[in-house]
């Protein structure tokens, strides 16, 4: 799969890319990512990429011109292009395994107050938000999507099994993650739940159940509103 970012920080996305598991991916080629400056596409000698807004109203909007101009050197007939938005709609994991079956995804960091209306209106596929805050620019927001989308394309995770156990993922989507936990067994005279330490895989199972139902309760109510996943009907 491959990635290109469109962004006026490239270090600021460059950066995260070279660590961990992502960085072990494209080093190995499992995925290729492009960061591009949105600048090379400004306009004129000063390489302008935003303006006033029509209207009036404080801050500076990114251009539709130059924005176009930078989709348009990276956009292939497969694309999917996104536009980083606090205005869009809720990134999820649904959303992840939706954008990780498409061969080419783009993202578009938009900056200062906002980005010219017509590009959400015309020139990208989707926007979307990772959550409801708002943050200095659209690249955090791009590497939390690309992170997420990358980890579910097939040879980036080490062990992809992981992925069928984790939150938001398995039996019961609705459901977060148990808490695992390793070696010593006590520590501070904190111990493991003894269940783990028994071996029997049927008890530890409904364990695992038990307590993931219980900390969704607690902690996230609202994922349990939905309707009952498949396997607990
Ligand atoms: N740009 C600024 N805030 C954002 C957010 N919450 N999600 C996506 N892009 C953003």
């Amino acid at each position: 799969m491959r990635f290109d970012v469109l962004t006026l920080f490239p270090d600021m996305v460059r950066g995260p890319l070279e660590h961990s598991i992502l960085g072990r991916a494209l080093a190995a080629g499992r995925l290729e990512v492009g960061v591009h400056d949105i600048r090379a596409h400004g306009i004129g000698r000063h390489r302008v990429v935003d303006d006033t807004p029509y209207g009036g109203g404080s801050g500076m909007v990114m251009r539709v011109d130059v924005l176009d101009a930078a989709i348009a050197a990276v956009r292939r007939p497969d694309s999917r292009v996104v536009l980083m938005d606090p205005a869009g709609a809720r990134f999820d994991q649904a959303a992840a395994r939706r954008l990780a079956a498409v061969p080419h995804l783009v993202l578009v960091c938009g900056h200062y107050e906002g980005v010219d209306g017509r590009v959400r209106e015309h020139l990208v596929d989707e926007a979307l938000s990772i959550g409801d805050y708002v943050l200095t620019g659209g690249e955090l927001a791009a590497l939390v999507v690309l992170d997420a989308v990358a980890r579910l394309v097939p040879g980036v995770l080490g062990n992809p099994d992981s992925l069928a156990e984790e939150s938001f993922s398995g039996d019961d989507p609705r459901l977060l993650e148990a808490p695992c936990y390793t070696r010593p067994a006590t520590w501070r005279g904190w111990s493991v739940p003894e269940v783990l330490l028994s071996g029997h895989h049927a008890r530890i199972a409904a364990w695992r159940r038990e307590r993931a139902l219980a900390l969704t309760r607690r902690v996230r109510p609202d994922r349990l509103a939905g309707p009952p996943a498949p396997a607990e009907e």
